[in-house]
């Protein structure tokens, strides 16, 4: 398996783009099955996420042609059969979103459950309840997500729990019912807005997407169209958290600050000075990093998806800081390995508490996930010598070029690739 060897300490300096937002791209591929013709996605990034989601479409019948610079012409026309099998869907957790569009295509689909349980339990009720509120029935047998509907038909939906993937299924699922479906509780996340642009772009009618109540009018069908995908929130906090943790001066560009707003107050509290231009955000530190309490939720709350990153900044920070992580319930297994580095952290359920040290030190480590190996590289670009970070193909799967974009920053940060050392292991997040 390939590792991250960094030799921290040095500060951040110059500027970098951040590439298309990986939570809105592994919705938006499997959405152009939906269009009665070929679709042109733009400011696609190369992470594997997206070229799983692609190799998908492709077993499924689809003609993929890579145009190069990120952009992807897709022909889903050509699939017949409704069925992503286990061998393709167990790489990725987000192949449910292949249950809804096949669904709002076929009215009917059968996708392998995503396994593992990466951040603790990630049960998919709430998806189940929205497709057969829309007239399917849904059953699980032999690992997979079996799903039939004769007509699918508008309905009033009420999440009994916020949830980004069950919006987006339900937005797929609807596009194409017969009548009005009103989403309630609906999650608001900036990715649930771009996905519902693009449906809309293909001709679909929905209202209220980044509200917490979405209306889809169904239509009869829906066109290929030409789309560019919204810049990656969470990569661009990774690298403001990346610039504050090394204490450097960086101007991360192609980014859209209102997406960055929670972020952005949070590094404030904490003492990093961020500064806001139209497309591009610059981070800075004078003087001490200072304690903060930081709890995730929903968007616009504090994304789960920066918390291990977070967290890594505040190990350097002067006091006792609280992270309270509200979204997921097995979402701290990176404390363990920035121990290893001296971090100073005690968790107690779904509380972190962190007192800040003087400085980290280099250490091998093991990414357990995708943010938390992010995580793993921030505090690796800050302490003091040499960290090793394996089974990097988790990050990989969300941060384009990260060793590239970093090193042209100043970072010490080469990958070795190193000849099958541990079984590659089932990948979801
Ligand atoms: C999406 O996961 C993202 N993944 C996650 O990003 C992100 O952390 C999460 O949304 C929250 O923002 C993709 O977009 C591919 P949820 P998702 O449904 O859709 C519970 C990353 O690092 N729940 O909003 O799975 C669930 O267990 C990844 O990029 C139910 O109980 O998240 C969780 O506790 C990690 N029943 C909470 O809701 C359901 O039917 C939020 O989950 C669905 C969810």
């Amino acid at each position: 398996m390939d590792k991250f060897i960094i030799k921290g300490g040095k500060p951040l300096e110059g500027e970098v783009t951040i590439s298309g937002a990986k939570n809105a791209v592994v919705a938006i591929i499997p959405a152009v099955i939906l269009a009665d013709g070929p679709c042109v996605l733009e400011n696609i990034p190369e992470i594997s996420d997206v070229s799983i989601s692609l190799r998908i479409l492709y077993e499924m019948g689809a003609d993929v042609q890579n145009l190069g610079g990120g952009t992807y012409r897709i022909d889903a026309t050509g699939i017949k059969e409704p069925v992503v099998p286990y061998e393709l869907a167990r790489h990725m957790r987000a192949s449910y979103y292949f249950l809804g569009t096949l669904l709002g295509k076929f009215h009917k689909a059968r996708v392998a459950m995503p396994g593992g349980c990466y951040l603790g339990d990630r049960p998919i009720d709430q998806h189940l309840k929205a497709f057969s509120a829309l007239g399917a029935t849904c059953s699980l047998d032999n690992g997979m997500v079996d799903i039939n509907a004769g007509m699918l038909i508008g309905n009033q939906i009420y999440f009994d729990k916020i949830t980004v993937g069950g919006t987006i299924n339900t937005m797929l699922a609807a596009c194409k019912a017969t009548g009005l479906t009103v989403i309630e509780n609906a999650a608001k996340e900036p990715h649930i807005v771009d996905l519902a642009n693009f449906l809309n772009s293909m001709g679909a009618d929905i209202m209220g997407a980044g509200t917490d109540v979405i209306k889809v009018r169904g239509v009869r069908s829906l066109k290929g169209t030409q789309y560019a995908v919204i810049p990656d929130q969470i990569e661009a906090g990774t690298y403001m958290v990346a610039a504050a943790a090394t204490r450097g001066n960086v101007l991360i560009k192609n980014v859209i600050p209102k997406h960055l707003e929670s972020i952005t107050q949070k590094l404030a509290k904490i003492g990093v000075n961020v500064e806001e231009f139209d497309e591009s955000v610059r981070i800075s530190v004078d003087g001490p990093l200072v304690k903060t309490s930081v709890k995730t939720m929903p968007h616009p709350g504090f994304p789960t998806d920066m918390q291990p990153q977070i967290s890594a900044l505040l190990c350097l920070a002067e006091g006792t800081s609280i992270v309270t992580e509200d979204i997921f319930s097995n979402r701290f297994r990176y404390v363990d390995e920035l121990r290893r580095m001296g971090a100073d952290i005690s968790v107690e359920g779904k509380v972190a508490v962190i007192e800040g040290v003087d400085h980290l030190k280099g250490a091998p480590v093991t990414a357990p996930d995708l943010r938390a190996g992010a995580a793993l590289v921030i505090a690796g670009l800050a302490a003091s010598g040499v960290t090793e970070i394996d089974d990097i193909y988790h990050i990989e799967r969300g941060y384009e070029n990260i060793e590239k974009k970093l090193r042209a920053l100043g970072a010490d940060i080469v990958k070795k690739s190193v000849p099958g050392s541990s079984v590659r292991k089932v990948e979801v997040g």
